[in-house]
């Protein structure tokens, strides 16, 4: 058997646990097992492009024509209406991939009837013939486009500047047992981007047009029992179609299921907790059940109930018990059952440090005679999330402010093929900083990031899209929205309804219809009936930066959530107040906050006296080197300093928290500078180093942190005798500035300030300390000192012990160090990589935008005195690796990592 898969009872919705912890064992397969979800990212063979001299297109629909797009249009710019395409006579393959969806469209009279046919399998790369030895063989998660080259010139920036688009076909070889004959066979995949349509022996199966979101195909009427199967996905990446780096190919995690013909239906458990305290909670468990086969079936359901540890392992026995019902489903048909249970003394879910996330698993057993024939695991939480519109958000009845951030999906030199680990050093960081909340901004996660978020605690906003109707690219989701809304919107609450994390939906980001009265009230409507249909326990939002309290939007939704408007978007006052006066019941939030700018490192003078400002050239922001100013009192033209947003949120302690633009960095949209190939909003650069903005949120997010972070470095040759603005960030109240011993003065906070500044300190070599207090008691202190020129390397490994499965991955950071030992800040030497043993460098970065040296290179200058290597074993084996940097004039440095089999 060449595939790695994992088997074991209730293995559907624990793809996480395979994918978190340890590789997907070897096992071999047994048909006798109720089911089965088999790992398939191993061996693909990807080409790009189309055959040559195709008889009929493959598109999925006609698109509008585009010819040329701007690049660097403001974020908050107004969408616009969809370009009319003309009628055409083209075949397009829309009317055999609707039908793929009909499971996620309520009114089954509007479900879609497929065409007779199978379009495509005329063409050679669908065919079991075709010989694509000369195809790359690639791995999934794969993302064909972070390979570069990074593109220099033209309107790419937004998009990143990485090639994404285009057509990209992917072929598998997969064997299916002849035992399997009777099963139901499912290609399950977790996010093609994009306009994913598969076919499988030359026949089409199906597709799904939306990147993000995750589906099963139903492979089953197209297998070849006890044979070879061919199968084929081709995808087709429109050009303008992101305002940020989507990737491109198979990012995701794809797997093979299969089950008995009857079924527990795909996402088809439904888990509630409707009464929870810490003496009891009442659990709800609905479970559908598909029947695939010709004949009506008698099926009993029946639920167990276990607590699970963090790694999603059982512990302990049963602790509750929904007794079996019986349920008839007519052939083709599918049944609910719905059961009910209570739990003493329930361990509750919520976020630390005050709460513990635990969790549970139901696992659900369909039987048949007293066999068996499906089982299914759903891990969930037992906790309450309550909104009130006065005070904000209590998990458990403990008021929780929304400390949060938006991240996009990429995952920077990764690009964004999903990888577990650097998904959870993300968290982490996040987590060190305070962060207790993420807003999946602008559409549906990686479910392992989900299982992340619930195993580390960390409250989400779940967003699906970006667009309605309007467009804000030519190219975006507007040109699905008619037909898509529904599946996509349905499929997303039904994969994450059960996840813990998840404490409200996003129906969409800055919508166009925003600005369309009430036909875009009336779409927000539709799309928040379809949330309280899937899930009533959860409320639902839209994010506005430009609806006012008067217009019909903000009444179509439950809680008000607004992009930079509560702070004030330029010279439009705050608009809390408004929205406070008009919606006293409805809670409102800033989903998106700041969008403060920086390129970690860089310090900018003359440094602005304003505590917020627009970057413009020479005040925060420099044009030639495409630098925005470390001082971190610079934003978007709309946006904030992070200072600024928080006394907006301070001075309206009604608001229920923030979610700052953006925690990380990610790939495209660099404002202000879109020749550049990554943003400048991150808290933390893309390589993942902290800005000097990561510490005022946490010396706000964690206040009873003794912090004192002074900026900007203290290296200047050639400033001295200059004015040398000196900040301190510090969670202490007040605080005494030295240069060389000499007090520049003790300063306090004032009310809404949130860093202490000397703005006219002389700058000479040598050193600043600060000493700062709290309630007059001193708190923390800390100094910066003057380096020598750079002299060496030091490694540093995130973990030095990794997992040989060929996705575990240590993250190296490299610093530059005088010869005393002392960081050196502007380093920007060159430095080489080399790997000895089990492990390959995966990819290195600096977390400076404006690099187009490809990810993949061995060799990167260090930005600012810092570079990452990112570094994997090799799967199954285990052994020493040796990382080693070198660069010319400097001493090299090497650090050994282990790889070990099986579970770290
Ligand atoms: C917002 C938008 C985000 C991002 C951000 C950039 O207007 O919702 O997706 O574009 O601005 O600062």
């Amino acid at each position: 058997m060449r595939n790695l898969f994992s088997r074991f009872p209730g293995w559907r919705e624990l793809m996480v646990c395979a994918v978190s912890f340890a590789a997907p064992t070897l096992l071999v397969a047994q048909t006798t097992a109720p089911g089965e979800r088999i790992s398939i990212n191993s061996d693909w063979r990807f080409q790009m492009g189309d055959p040559a001299g195709l008889a009929t297109p493959l598109d999925y629909d006609v698109r509008p024509k585009v010819i040329i797009t701007e690049d660097g249009k403001a974020a908050d710019a107004e969408p616009t209406e969809a370009e009319k395409v003309a009628a055409s006579k083209q075949q397009v393959l829309k009317p055999w991939i609707l039908p793929s969806g009909n499971a996620f469209i309520k009114d089954s009279a509007r479900h879609h009837r497929r065409p007779a046919g199978h379009p495509g399998s005329d063409v050679s790369y669908v065919q079991a013939s075709f010989d694509d030895k000369s195809w790359r063989n690639v791995t999934l998660p794969h993302d064909w486009a972070i390979t570069g080259p990074f593109i220099a010139e033209g309107p790419y920036g937004g998009m990143g500047r990485l090639p994404s688009w285009g057509i990209g076909w992917y072929r598998k070889k997969l064997e299916i047992a002849a035992s399997d004959r009777d099963r139901s066979i499912f290609l399950d995949i977790d996010g093609a981007m994009s306009y994913a349509t598969v076919w499988l022996n030359g026949k089409l199966v199906g597709g799904w047009p939306y990147g993000y979101n995750s589906f099963r195909l139903d492979l089953t009427p197209h297998v070849v029992f006890g044979g070879e199967n061919q199968l084929a996905v081709r995808l087709d990446n429109p050009p303008h179609s992101a305002r940020w780096y989507p990737g491109g190919g198979l990012y995701r995690n794809v797997w093979l299921t299969k089950t008995h013909r009857v079924h527990v239906s795909h996402w088809g458990t439904q888990v509630t907790t409707p009464q929870v305290s810490k003496l009891s909670a009442s659990i709800d468990v609905a479970v559908s059940v598909d029947n695939d086969s010709q004949d009506e079936a008698s099926v009993d359901v029946a639920t167990d109930i276990y607590a699970i540890d963090v790694s999603g392992k059982r512990v302990g026995g049963v602790v509750a018990r929904i007794k079996p019902q019986s349920v008839r489903i007519a052939a083709g048909g599918t049944a609910r059952a719905l059961g009910s249970t209570t739990l003493a003394n329930p361990r509750l879910w919520g976020p630390p440090p005050t709460q513990t996330p635990h969790r549970y698993v139901a696992v659900t057993t369909v039987s048949r005679g007293g066999k068996a024939i499906d089982r299914y695991e759903t891990r969930f939480g037992i906790r309450s999330v309550r909104l009130d519109p006065n005070t904000g958000v209590y998990v458990n009845d403990e008021r929780i402010p929304l400390n949060g951030v938006n991240n996009h999906h990429d995952l920077g030199a990764l690009g964004a093929a999903f990888n577990v680990r650097a998904a959870e050093r993300q968290l982490e960081m996040l987590q060190e900083m305070g962060a207790n909340a993420l807003r999946m901004s602008h559409n549906p996660p990686a479910p392992e990031l989900l299982e992340l978020t619930d195993r580390m605690g960390i409250l989400v906003m779940d967003e699906v899209f970006d667009a309605w109707e309007r467009k804000k690219t030519p190219l975006d989701f507007h040109l699905i929205f008619p037909d898509w809304h529904e599946q996509d919107l349905r499929s997303m609450l039904r994969r994450d309804r059960n996840n813990p994390s998840v404490i409200m939906w996003s129906v969409g980001n800055e919508v166009g219809e925003q600005y369309t009265g009430e036909d875009g009230a009336n779409i927000a409507r539709k799309l928040v009936n379809i949330v309280r249909e899937e899930d009533p326990t959860r409320l639902a939002t839209t994010a506005m930066n430009w609806a006012k309290p008067d217009m019909p939007l903000p009444g179509a939704v439950d809680v008000i959530s607004l992009n930079y408007q509560g702070a004030g978007i330029r010279s439009l006052p705050g608009q809390f107040p408004a929205f406070r006066e008009r919606f006293p019941d409805k809670v409102i939030l800033s989903s998106e906050s700041a969008s403060a700018l920086s390129s970690r490192g860089e310090y900018q003078f003359p440094v602005s006296g304003s505590i917020s400002g627009p970057v413009r050239p020479g005040s925060g922001g420099d044009p030639k080197t495409r630098q925005v100013s470390a001082y971190e009192l610079h934003a978007a033209d709309f946006g904030s300093s992070a200072d600024r947003a928080f006394a907006a949120q301070d001075q309206h302690p009604y608001v229920a928290g923030e979610f700052v633009w953006t925690g990380w960095d990610y790939l495209g949209e660099p404002t202000p500078y879109y020749s550049s190939r990554s943003s400048y909003s991150g808290i933390i650069d893309l390589a993942g180093f902290k800005k000097d903005r990561f510490y005022l949120y946490q010396a706000r997010w964690r206040p009873d942190l003794p912090l004192a972070h002074l900026l900007p470095h203290w290296t200047w040759p050639g400033r001295e005798g200059e004015v040398t603005p000196v900040h301190l960030i510090t969670s202490g109240d007040e605080a005494e500035l030295f240069v060389n011993g000499k007090s520049q003065g003790r300063k306090k906070r004032a009310a809404y300030e949130y860093r202490l500044r000397w703005d006219y300190v002389t700058y000479e070599p040598g050193e600043i300390r600060a000493v700062s207090y709290k309630n007059g008691e001193e708190w923390a202190s800390t100094s910066v000192r003057t380096a020598d020129a750079p002299a060496k390397l030091e490694l540093a490994a995130d973990r030095s012990r990794i997992q040989a499965d060929g996705m575990d991955l240590s993250f190296v950071t490299v610093r530059v160090l005088d010869k005393n030992g002392l960081p050196a800040p502007t380093a920007k030497n060159p430095i080489r990589f080399t790997v000895e043993g089990p492990g390959e460098l995966v990819a290195t970065d600096n977390g400076d935008p404006t690099s187009f040296v490809p990810f993949q290179s061995s060799e990167r200058e260090a930005f600012n005195g810092l570079a990452l290597a990112i570094v994997r074993g090799k799967p199954n084996q285990a052994g020493k690796i040796t990382l080693r940097a070198e660069s010319a004039g400097l001493e090299g440095a090497s650090v050994v990592l282990s790889t070990a089999r099986g579970r770290k």
